[in-house]
This record gives structure tokens, sequence and C-alpha cells, in this order.
């Protein structure tokens, strides 16, 4: 019986008390005693509790909208969002900078869904993929036969957006001409189709977003001054995911629900050593890249469990190297992150300390050493067995 199991362990027991306390008003720490709970209980328990708190942070997630989610608004993205609910509200203009892959534009669709045009439309233009002849037409429209192929009249960007926001993304693709229009419809709100006569007012949120250095492209003469000052009112820097590695837990179950949900694929949540694999890469895809890693990832193990390792290319031994701790910033003493370590060389072997398959191969230590330390550090592997 597993009451009499947890009777006979009073140690346990005590701990496990502790943990209640401290999980109590905590979302996350239900998950934390529920593990520890399972690793009381032994192997069976344990992996029934680590599928249900799978199967928990899946809902957790689909409630919160799988597309919608700004994964980290709490964390590594909570001074963008304090910036992005300050900006919201006041109509001013935009301009979103950071490295590819970072989030722009989740972030720029934020600042529309928190502004009070919220109801209207919001566009997204990508001014880098548009030939430079047809931006002016593209952006303000263009009257009927005011060039060859112009057969018949065309509302631009501008006025599509009327009473909402347009994205400008990659305004640094911008050339020259286009942006000295674009700086009188800021100015004064105002523009003319291409070849029309009649000024047209519209009530458009400007909102802009480059991964460029545009200030060093005003000082090279490929973006203009005047226009910059303009659309730089209100600059929101995003951090490289390489500087928030505290979102990547989450941003990692985030997107394996989104692989599994497209694959039709139960889903699996990376343990301690992927999330120190994943902690220890330098992402210069950033978020878009480590989605398409955790699919990769997800594809790899079918369903049974996400192959990280081998979605980043890294050998086990190598993995080995990587030191769990850099999954969890808080731990502080060497004893605790050798501690870490150890036990998630365990997770990863199954609890298996010796073979080819065993923890002490991927720690690249003798099997005798490893059990010393463990016994030294209160390790105990068997709490490890009995995974998938
Ligand atoms: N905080 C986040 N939470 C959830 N998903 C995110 C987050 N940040 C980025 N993503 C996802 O990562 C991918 C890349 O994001 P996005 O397109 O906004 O990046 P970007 O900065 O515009 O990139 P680029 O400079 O290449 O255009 C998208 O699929 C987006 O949904
Ligand atoms: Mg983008």
């Amino acid at each position: 019986m597993a009451s009499d199991e947890i009777k006979q362990n009073s140690g346990d027991m005590k701990a496990l008390e502790a943990l209640a306390v401290q999980c109590t008003g905590s979302d996350s720490g239900i998950e934390d005693f529920l593990a520890e709970l399972g690793n009381t209980l032994g192997p069976g328990a344990r992996q029934l509790v680590m599928r249900l708190i799978e199967e928990r942070t899946a809902f957790r997630i689909k409630r919160a909208g799988l597309n919608e989610a700004i994964v980290g608004a709490e964390e590594g993205l909570r001074e963008v969002m304090a910036a992005v609910r300050q900006v919201a509200r006041a109509d001013a203009p935009v301009l979103i900078l950071g490295e590819t892959g970072t989030g722009k534009e989740v972030v720029a669709r934020a600042v529309h869904t928190h502004s009070r045009r919220a109801n209207g439309a919001f566009l997204r233009v990508n001014c880098g993929a548009i030939p430079p002849e047809l931006i002016d037409s593209e952006l303000f429209g263009h009257e009927r036969g005011s060039f060859t192929g112009a057969v018949g009249t065309r509302k631009g960007w501008f006025e599509r957006a009327d009473g909402g926001t347009l994205f400008l993304d990659e305004i640094g693709e911008l050339p020259l001409a286009a942006q000295v229009r674009l700086l009188r419809v800021l100015q004064d709100g105002s523009f003319q189709r291409v070849g029309g006569e009649r000024s047209l007012n519209v009530d458009v949120r400007l909102v802009a977003a480059t991964n460029r250095d545009l200030r060093q492209a005003v000082r090279d003469g490929g973006f203009r001054e005047d226009l910059w000052f303009r659309v730089a009112v209100f600059p929101i820097p995003l951090p490289p995911l390489r500087e928030r590695l505290q979102d990547i837990p989450a941003l990692a179950a985030h997107f394996s629900l989104r692989a599994a949900d497209r694959l039709g694929l139960p889903p699996r949540m990376p343990d301690a050593v992927d999330l120190a694999l994943l902690a220890a890469y330098p992402w210069p895809g950033n978020v878009r890249e480590l989605a398409s890693v955790i699919e990769r990832a997800a594809i790899l193990g079918d369903g049974r469990r996400l192959e990280v390792a081998r979605a980043l290319g890294v050998s086990p031994p190598l993995a080995a190297l990587v030191s769990p701790q850099l999954a969890n910033p808080t731990s502080t003493s060497l004893e605790d992150s050798i501690r870490q370590h150890i036990e998630a060389a365990l997770s990863h072997c199954h609890g298996r300390v010796e073979g080819p398959f065993g923890a002490a191969k991927l720690l690249d230590l003798n099997p005798h050493t490893l059990r010393s330390k463990m016994r030294k550090l209160g390790v105990a592997g068997k709490r490890f067995r009995g995974g998938d």
C-alpha cells in the first residue's frame, strides 16, 4: 500500500509536508508537490504523476490559448509587457526592436489588442517584401489608370487600416522615396493615392519593427533622420532569448504542446537534461528557432519523449558536459549544483548508474565514484527508476 510506504518513511513525509506548505498558493507549486509525491511513492506512481503533470500543463496552456499566448509575459518579457500596456492606450507610434525571431510581431499584436483599437483592423505589411516600384501604391493606393497595370482603383494599406493599427514590419527596408511619403502621413495624417488629387485622412496607429540598427542606417544615409524621430517616439527593445533563459522551460512546453497538436501525438515535456541543453545553446534564431527545435524533437521522439539532444545535434556524452544548474539560476551552492547535475543524469538514465546507458557513463565518472557522491549528497537513485 502506498500509504504504508509513506508512513514507513517519516523523513520523506516531513519533506513532503514542508513542500506542501511551500507550494500552497503558487500556481506551479502543485506540479512540484506532485513530482515529489511521485518520487516518494515509487516508480509506478512517479510515472503516473509525470503523465498527470504533462496533461495538466497541456490543459493550462490550451486554456490560455495556444496562438495568442505570450509566454514569458510575467518573466523575461515582464518589462516589455509593462511598456506595451503603457503605450498601447496612448495611441503613439511604437517601434519594436529586436533580433530575428524574438517575437516582434507577437508584441506588435499585443500593442493592438491592449489599445482602444482592439476591435479595429490589425494589418501587417512587410516592407522588405514589396518591390520598390510598388511600395507607394501598396501603402497609399492608386487611382485607375495611374500607371500601366492599374486597371482599377485600389485602396492602400493606410486606408484599409483606418480605425485600427498598421504594422510596418521591417521598416528599415523602406526605400527613401517611400520614407518621404510616410513622413508626410505621420506629420499631418493625410496622403493621396498614386495618381489621385484628393487628400485622404485616416485614423491609423502605426507600429513598426526592425531587426536592423536604424540609428546606424540614419548615419549611413539609408534611413531619414526626420522619419526616425517620428517612428521612434516609443521604442520597445526585445531581449534576445539567450538573455532570458528563465523563459525557456515555459516556451519549450508551449511549443511541445503546439507540435503535439499539429502532429497528433501526446505532448511530452522536456526533462532536466533537455532544459540544460536548451539553456546552454546560444539561439541565434531566438524563439522561432526554439519552436522549430522543439518540433523536430517531438517528431524524432514520436510521442514517447522529446528528443532534444538529437534535435539540437548534440550527442549524449556532450549533453553530460552541460550543467543543469544553467537551467536553474536560483541554485547557489556548489553542492546543490552537483546534486542537480547528478539528478538530471539519473533522471535521463531512468535511475541506472552503471552500464552503457547509465548515469556514470553520461557523467564520465567511475560508477563507484558516482555512488559515493550520491551517498554523500543524499541522492537516491531509485527515485528515478521507472521512466518510460
Ligand atoms: N513570447 C512568445 N510566446 C509565444 N510564442 C512566441 C513568443 N515569441 C515569439 N513567439 C513565436 O515565435 C515565432 C517568431 O516570432 P515573431 O514572428 O513575432 O518574431 P520576429 O521578431 O517578428 O521575427 P523576424 O525578425 O524574423 O520577423 C512565432 O511563431 C511566434 O508565435
Ligand atoms: Mg517578424
